[in-house]
Parts: C-alpha cells; sequence; structure tokens
C-alpha cells in the first residue's frame, strides 16, 4: 500500500480499521482533476517563488499532464492503501517526477486547503450544469405554455376550484419558481468565487506564495481574505446544498400536480408513453414514476441539507475531520439532480393536456362568484354588499344544482337590485379571464407578455 502523507512522526502505521475508517476515495477521487489544476497552479507560484527552478518547472508540468492522461484514461487509479485522493495523486506525482522532484509540490499546502478550493471548484462546475438542466425544464414548460395559449382551467386554492385561469399562467407560474432557483445559483457562485489554496492548514503560507495567483489561474474572482476562515468555513456547500434542496421542493410540486392531473379523476393531462412506467400485474396501469421520484428524492436533497447542517454545527475552527463528511451528501444532491432533470425536462415536454376538460371544469364549484362581485363593484356597489350577493348567488343556483350563468334575470334582479343583466359579461370563463388584465394577471394580453419576457430571460440565460 501508499504511504500516508504523514508518516514521519509515527512509530507504526494505521491499525486496519484505523485506515477503513479514514479512507474517502471512494468519493473524493471525483476531484482528482481540480486537485492537479490545483497542483500546476501551486507548482507556478512556487517557481515564481523561487522554489522550484527553470528546468524543475516544466518537468512538474509535464509529470501533472502524464498523470492527467493517467486518471482520465484509468491507466492510475487508487490503491487500497491510499487515504484520499490527495495521497493518491502525491504517489502517482512521485511515480511519474521521481522523489526529489515530485516530493517539492508540498510545500505551502495543506490538504486542507486543497480540499476546501477543489471542493469549491467541483461544486461551481455543478451549479452550471444544475443551473443548464434547470433551465431545460423552464423551457418545456414554456414551450407548452405557447402550445396553449388560449386554454383554460380551474385556478384552485386549497385544492378547492377558486378562479379559472389560463392553463398558460399556471405553467409559467412554476417557469418563475425554477428560474428564481437559477438566480439563486448565480448569486452562490459568486460569494463561492474565492479561493482557499494559500491558507495552508490554518494559518497562511511563510513561503512567498501568492495566493492571488493561485486564485486566478483556478477561475476565482480573488483569493479568501481569511486562512482560518479559507479552510474551516463550508457555508457555501451549505447554501448550494439549500439552493439545490429548493429547487427539488419546486420540482416537486410540478411532479404532485402531473400526478394528481392524470388521475382518472383529474383526467387534466396524458403521461406520455416514454415517460410513464407500467405494472408488473395491472395490465391498464401507465404510472408517473418520474414525477413521483421526484417527489421522494426532493425528500432526500433536504435531507442532505439537513445533514450536512449537523455536520458544521458547533464545529471549532479551523479544520475538523468531521469536514469530510461535507462531499457525499452534496455529490448524491448534484448526481440526484442530474438524473431527474432531463426526466422532468421529457415529462413536462410531452405530457399531452385534454384542453377540453379543463375547459368545462373551469366555471365548476362556482369559479366566477368573485366575478360576480367585482362587476357590482365596478358599477358603484360597496365591496361587502357586492361579496353578500354574489355568495347569494351561489347559494341559489346550488339549490337548484345549477351554474350561476344560469339564474335568470328575475333571480339575480331578486338578490340585488344592480344585478342587471349585464352582469352575464363576466359571467363567462373567458370574459372573466380577460377582465383580470392588471400586470401579472391572467387576462391572455398579460399572460403573452410575462410569456415573452420569460423568454427573454431564457435567451439571456
Ligand atoms: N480528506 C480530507 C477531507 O475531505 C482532506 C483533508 C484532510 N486533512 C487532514 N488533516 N486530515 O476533508
Amino acid at each position: 500500500g501508499a504511504t500516508p502523507l504523514w508518516g514521519g512522526r509515527f512509530a507504526s502505521g494505521p491499525a486496519e480499521a484505523m485506515a477503513a475508517l479514514s479512507v474517502s476515495t471512494h468519493f473524493d477521487w471525483q476531484l482528482a482533476r481540480y486537485d492537479i489544476a490545483g497542483s500546476r497552479a501551486h507548482a507556478r507560484v512556487l517557481h515564481r517563488a523561487g522554489l522550484l527552478s527553470d528546468t524543475e518547472l516544466p518537468a512538474m508540468l509535464a509529470a501533472l499532464d502524464t498523470l492527467e492522461a493517467d486518471v482520465v484514461s484509468g491507466a492510475f487509479s487508487p490503491d487500497p492503501g491510499d487515504e484520499d485522493v490527495h495521497t493518491a495523486l502525491e504517489r502517482g506525482l512521485l511515480d511519474r517526477a521521481g522523489t526529489d522532484l515530485g516530493g517539492k509540490l508540498r510545500a505551502g499546502r495543506s490538504r486542507n486547503d486543497q480540499i476546501a478550493t477543489l471542493f469549491r471548484m467541483w461544486l461551481r462546475d455543478a451549479a452550471r450544469r444544475v443551473a443548464a438542466g434547470t433551465l431545460d425544464v423552464v423551457e418545456a414548460l414554456a414551450a407548452q405554455a405557447a402550445q396553449h395559449p388560449a386554454a383554460v382551467m380551474p385556478g384552485r386554492t386549497h385544492l378547492q376550484h377558486a378562479q379559472p385561469v389560463l392553463l398558460a399562467h399556471h405553467l409559467l407560474a412554476h417557469g418563475q419558481a425554477l428560474l428564481r432557483d437559477v438566480s439563486r445559483l448565480r448569486d452562490w457562485d459568486k460569494r463561492t468565487a474565492v479561493s482557499p489554496y494559500g491558507s495552508g492548514a490554518l494559518a497562511g503560507s511563510s513561503l512567498g506564495l501568492d495566493p492571488a495567483a493561485v486564485a486566478a489561474d483556478l477561475g476565482f474572482d480573488a483569493p479568501v481574505e481569511n486562512s482560518i476562515d479559507g479552510v474551516a468555513s463550508r457555508d457555501f456547500a451549505a447554501e448550494f446544498a439549500f439552493v439545490v434542496a429548493m429547487l427539488g421542493v419546486n420540482l416537486s410540486r410540478i411532479a404532485e400536480e402531473v400526478i394528481i392531473w392524470t388521475t382518472a379523476e383529474f383526467g387534466y393531462a396524458k403521461l406520455d408513453d416514454a415517460w410513464a412506467t407500467g405494472s408488473s400485474i395491472m395490465p391498464q396501469k401507465k404510472n408517473p414514476d418520474v414525477a413521483e421520484l421526484m417527489r421522494g428524492k426532493s425528500g432526500r436533497l433536504i435531507g442532505n441539507l439537513s445533514g450536512l447542517l449537523a455536520t458544521l454545527k458547533a464545529q471549532p475552527l479551523a479544520y475538523n475531520r468531521d469536514l469530510q463528511e461535507d462531499k457525499e451528501p452534496l455529490f448524491d444532491s448534484v448526481t440526484q439532480l442530474e438524473l431527474l432533470l432531463p426526466a422532468m425536462t421529457g415529462m413536462m415536454a410531452t405530457l399531452v393536456f385534454d384542453t377540453d376538460r379543463l375547459a368545462a371544469l373551469a366555471p365548476a364549484g362556482f369559479t366566477l362568484a368573485t366575478d360576480i362581485a367585482e362587476w357590482l363593484v365596478r358599477q358603484g356597489v360597496p365591496f361587502r354588499v357586492a361579496h353578500e350577493a354574489a355568495g347569494a348567488c351561489v347559494q341559489a343556483a346550488e339549490a337548484r344544482g345549477v351554474g350561476l350563468e344560469d339564474l335568470s334575470d328575475a333571480e339575480l334582479a331578486g338578490i340585488n337590485a344592480a344585478l342587471t343583466p349585464a352582469v352575464r359579461e363576466v359571467l363567462t370563463v373567458e370574459g372573466s379571464i380577460a377582465s383580470r388584465d392588471a400586470h401579472g394577471g391572467t387576462a391572455p394580453v398579460r399572460v403573452g407578455e410575462q410569456h415573452q419576457r420569460l423568454l427573454g430571460v431564457l435567451a439571456e440565460a
């Protein structure tokens, strides 16, 4: 096996159970290429500080190139004896550069500042992939909205029929939430774009190395202000875990609606065969497994966030080995989203809405009652009185088992003299929807505008 990076003061190697507990290559190996990038940057500042000669620097960089090629091809991989990604790569470098040259690279850095830097780099790349996948879901929602510019549906509160809305309005509401998740990922990136490299174990480096040069080399905006904070802080990881958990929760709300919409009782929509599954016993079944996995895995993303926060709670400064527990939950959240986002995109893009059924259900449950009240307000009736009168209309219609639009002129006038036949202009779903024409409202002209603005955001994203 490999020798640990800290053998000098130890008379014996680690006990087997100690080594088994300590090893992290099974998950941190995916940081290998970031570690090699960090090593290249570190070699350059060692050279600038006069700690690698003009001939040593190119030899070191060449050895790192070979090592990277061998990592990518699989020719080099961790041994069971390698404690972590850094230990394994050190062994690989010593093999390729020789122990004299290879052994110089460890000067002025610690695994503590290395891991804090690599983890930020990995997450920043992951944030870009998750954002791109999320924008694909928004695009699918926008495409459905574009296919159904005039389709109406019952809007709900408390899951009860509330007021009719455009299907496009409802779909774009989900799009807005997802765009905020993308915006959160970008805000997060600004705060995370600082490099801990050069913090050393915690106190910084005495060797005249320039952390700003390493930061720029690795794509960061700046080095961290404080080396203790650089190695000890993981709020960037917790914040990322929150943003992706929030994304999962927003996606789970879409998923839940798809599950409900595709029931026989609702019948709002049908799943495409490619995005549904069958039953091993019931031949008729078509199950919304994508949506259910989305709903289920959103709980897992919440768990990853709360687990990480529990790990971080009350850790004294600076680095503690507890921090090694930061990576698996975040790797997992990203892995799950990379499976979920394309599936959610496919499912939403291919969902087939039954617009006739949606239209038939839109006025059910007296969803036009608010329109009667607001029409009366426009005639000068105080809202308190108007609300009473509209409620009385509902009571009368319900008693007769008819819709509000089926009340006769005489019945309407009997409830309130202001209820002239002209009220019928809002007693249709289309009239009701067209009347809600303030910014953000469900009138087709306003939904069309917000659709255009959302497409503008997507085009710039
Ligand atoms: N594997 C460690 C981690 O993931 C790297 C840093 C280890 N540092 C140490 N002093 N043992 O956090």
